[in-house]
């Protein structure tokens, strides 16, 4: 599936620029929460969670510190994928117990500069395991070539598990085809899609690149 990142859209006509994931067939909005503290960008909010449409699969990512404080804002907005980094607190593990029947699809994201195995003691408490393929913070960088080792050993880990692997950062339309073999459930893409010039042709690009590969 493809998870469309939309602060890179036209934020003024956010309306507009949704109705082309409806147009081409997107179902996922991935929304990027950054704090500043957790990475150096400030972005938005759960009013603008709430905001979307609910015929959106909202798909939050947090990039923020300290998340415990905030994750029920997120649910309250309307979140249906609610991913906190494994970085961003020292108790991960508590966090995502605190999100237990909530109702909400629990993620855990890793950053390229940690071991995938961090993830490994949170496995009885996820549904969604995402990869970043850049450092958090900004759209339109280079996916990290280790990311493809990264993917498999994921893959080994859940293994035998009902849990979601997903990617972001970095995904184009040159790289999405040997992206998509890599064998994540989601592709999570931003500035491919809403590059100011062609939205809903980039999206049906990227969309039938993803659906080209058999789910697995
Ligand atoms: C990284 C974010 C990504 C990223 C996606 O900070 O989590 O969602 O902005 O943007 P692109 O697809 O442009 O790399
Ligand atoms: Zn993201």
């Amino acid at each position: 599936m493809l998870s469309v990142g939309i602060l890179t859209a036209d934020l003024l006509r956010l309306g507009e620029e949704l109705s082309v994931l409806d147009e081409v067939g997107v179902e996922l909005a991935h929304v990027d929460v950054m704090d500043g503290v957790f990475c150096p960008q400030m972005t938005v909010g759960p009013p603008v969670v709430k905001t979307l449409p609910d015929r959106f699969v909202k798909d939050v990512h947090l990039m923020i510190d300290e998340p415990l404080a905030k994750v029920d804002a997120f649910v309250d907005a309307g979140a249906d994928i609610l991913t906190i980094h494994v970085e961003s607190t020292r108790h991960p593990h508590r966090v995502l117990q605190h999100l237990s029947g909530s109702g909400v699809l629990r993620g855990v994201a890793v950053n390229p500069g940690t071991p995938v195995a961090a993830v490994e003691p949170l496995l009885d408490e996820v549904e969604l395991i995402l990869i970043l393929a850049v450092n958090p913070g900004w759209s339109g960088q280079q996916f990290s070539p280790g990311t493809e080792r990264r993917l498999a050993d994921v893959r080994a880990l859940t293994k035998g598990r009902d849990i979601v692997v997903a990617v972001d950062g970095g995904v184009s339309k040159a790289n999405i085809d040997s992206v998509a073999s890599l064998g994540a459930d989601v592709i999570v893409t931003g500035s491919a899609v809403y590059d100011g010039k062609a939205p809903a042709e980039n999206a049906r690009v990227l969309l039938e690149s993803v659906a080209r590969v058999p789910a697995r």
